[in-house]
């Protein structure tokens, strides 16, 4: 299931993100910011549980996560530029790695590292990647995470083809999609358009 986040804030500071003169930095900045705004919306249905604690002024049962065991997976390299916004909504959580890049001449999923925990299959994945375009990275990140043990996991992008929506939810229909947007459709290059171009050359100023 796919889940657009409409807030207004976050479709302010994408539109940011989506101007071709944006800057390095600020695009940096705003994907960080709204990595964060995401995870508040994405964890509202997050369950919580009453804990014991003694305020300065009582003892009172107050509510805590009931998720704590979280790790957190960018896809290497541009959901680097995702993991940082949710670390600080999670600041307990793990790192793990999977590196994957898109060939760009038969557009297909090539795997270069994977670093994860050994108990992923007792943890909650948020795997982060902001472009899902033809859902071949998503996909095959997901497929590999699964091999590994993973039973729990979310997928969060920025922004999402339909195209790709339709590759991940026919592949991995138990993991649920969170996005800031849902663009148009991807072009003979198999970029999202309107999109915001090649997000890790953006993120790390390689053009
Ligand atoms: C981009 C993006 C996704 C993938 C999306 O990565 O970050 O991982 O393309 O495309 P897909 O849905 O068609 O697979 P890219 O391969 O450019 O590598 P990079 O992050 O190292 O720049
Ligand atoms: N990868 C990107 O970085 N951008 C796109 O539009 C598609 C794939």
């Amino acid at each position: 299931m796919i889940t657009e986040i409409k807030h207004p804030l976050i479709q302010h500071k994408l539109t940011l993100m989506r101007k071709k003169e944006t800057t390095t930095k600020d695009f940096r900045e705003l994907l960080n910011e709204i990595s964060m705004l995401m995870v508040y919306e994405m964890t509202r249905n997050f369950e919580v549980k009453k804990n014991e604690i003694e305020t300065p002024v009582a003892k009172c049962k107050a509510n805590v996560l009931v998720e704590e065991n979280i790790v957190i997976v960018p896809i290497l390299r541009a959901g680097l530029g995702m993991s940082g916004g949710v670390l600080k909504m999670f600041p307990n959580a793990s790192v793990g790695h999977i590196g994957l890049y898109r060939d760009p001449k038969t557009l297909k999923p090539v795997e270069y590292y994977c670093k994860m925990p050994s108990d992923i299959d007792k943890r909650t994945l948020i795997v982060v990647d902001p472009m899902l375009a033809t859902g071949g990275s998503s996909s095959a990140a997901l497929t590999l995470l699964k091999n590994k043990g993973a039973a729990k996991i979310i997928f969060m992008c920025l922004v999402a083809a339909p195209t790709g929506i339709e590759v991940v939810e026919r592949d991995h229909p138990d993991v649920p999609i969170f996005t800031a947007s849902i663009d148009e459709k991807l072009n003979d290059h198999a970029y999202i358009v309107p999109g915001l171009g090649d997000a890790g050359d953006r993120i790390f100023g390689t053009f």
